[in-house]
């Protein structure tokens, strides 16, 4: 017998009213028929709205889980419900798939902020000086870096290099954020999220104020002094892999708004405080906008063969550190 929408609330009843759900339920039951038909995949950020996390996802995770997990996808079409430097990326690791994604105007402000001849001009500044290249940033900015890397991993690929300097583009707090940790001399662009950088120390000051025994856990792309004043600071996945080892009642996670719901699923002894900021591109991804695309088979996103080989190249060296 085929899952109907009721049988998948039970999974999103910690934070979506019934009511709410039983107005998704059309686009939820689409969806779920329309996985089978196009034999299809829903790749889903943690920043997406529980409903789509937990109710229709197949593969859910932070930026480098998502990139491991579109290497191993055994399917023909691929849906990235994230930003359309998440979908280029599954593109990349999948030239044989199709990949969709609902809204291509789901871009970040990260990725906006660079270009390919903004990377040559600061390789000819730094001759020699490797580059790495968050991956939040287009398949063509990929193509002119050594190696990318995630706020996962971005300690681990700075120090497979084994090198004094590095240039860190284009996330100029993260690439503060992994000098401190590193001891690794940073030159950076001046990029920054848009959603990340509205965080102050003072905000987390408040958080204390009002829950004296609170955990705070930022995310790397907030500015230095915010990780500072926070407790401990990853990426999305790491923030979860933190509250599964420790034993916490309140927690601040000091990020995108859907993460702390979706979260709250797993962990439903903690309560989460939720100071958060929403990010506008994570939130063009809607119910109705992942029926489109399993129906209309679009937008698809396309990376023309020579980008497509050496954004490859930046991008297997990042999955081949740690392996
Ligand atoms: P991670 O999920 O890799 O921590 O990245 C956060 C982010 O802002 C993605 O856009
Ligand atoms: Fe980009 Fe920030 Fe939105 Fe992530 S949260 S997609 S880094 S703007």
């Amino acid at each position: 017998m085929s899952v109907t929408a009721s049988d998948l609330y039970c999974k999103v009843a910690h934070v979506v009213p019934e009511i709410e759900w039983a107005a998704l339920s059309a686009d939820v039951e689409a969806i779920l028929r329309l996985k089978q038909e196009r034999n299809a995949v829903i790749l889903a950020h943690n920043y997406m709205t529980p409903d789509i996390f937990w109710g229709i996802a197949d593969i859910r995770g932070d930026s480098l889980a998502l990139a491991r997990e579109a290497v191993a996808v055994q399917a023909d079409v691929i849906v990235l419900a994230g930003v359309h430097f998440m979908a280029e990326t599954a593109k990349l690791l999948n030239p044989a798939k199709t990949v969709l994604i609902p809204d291509p105007l789901a871009g970040c402000s990260l990725a906006e902020s660079i270009t390919a001849d903004d990377v040559a001009t600061l390789r000819a500044q730094h001759p020699g000086v490797p580059v790495v290249t968050y991956v939040n940033t287009s398949a063509a900015v990929k193509a002119a870096s050594d190696i990318c890397c995630t706020s996962g991993n971005a300690v681990q690929v700075i120090e497979s290099l084994a090198v004094p300097k590095v240039i860190m583009i284009p996330d100029q707090y993260l690439a503060a954020n992994i000098a401190q940790q590193t001891g690794v001399e940073v030159i950076v662009h001046p990029g920054s999220c848009m959603v990340h950088e509205q965080f102050t120390p003072d905000d987390i000051a408040t958080i204390r104020a009002d829950y004296p025994d609170v955990v705070v856990i930022s995310h790397p792309e907030c500015p230095p002094p915010v990780v500072a004043a926070s407790d401990f600071s990853g990426s999305t996945a790491q923030m979860v892999d933190f509250l599964e080892h420790a034993e916490v009642q309140d927690v601040a996670l000091i990020t995108e708004c859907s993460m702390s719901d979706n979260v709250a699923q797993l962990f439903p002894q903690i309560n989460f405080v939720r100071p958060c900021n929403l990010c506008p591109h994570m939130k063009r991804n809607t119910m109705a906008g992942i029926r489109r695309a399993l129906e209309t088979m679009t937008v698809e996103v396309t990376v023309p063969d020579d980008v497509a080989a050496l954004a490859r190249r930046a991008v297997d060296r990042m999955l081949a550190v740690g392996r």
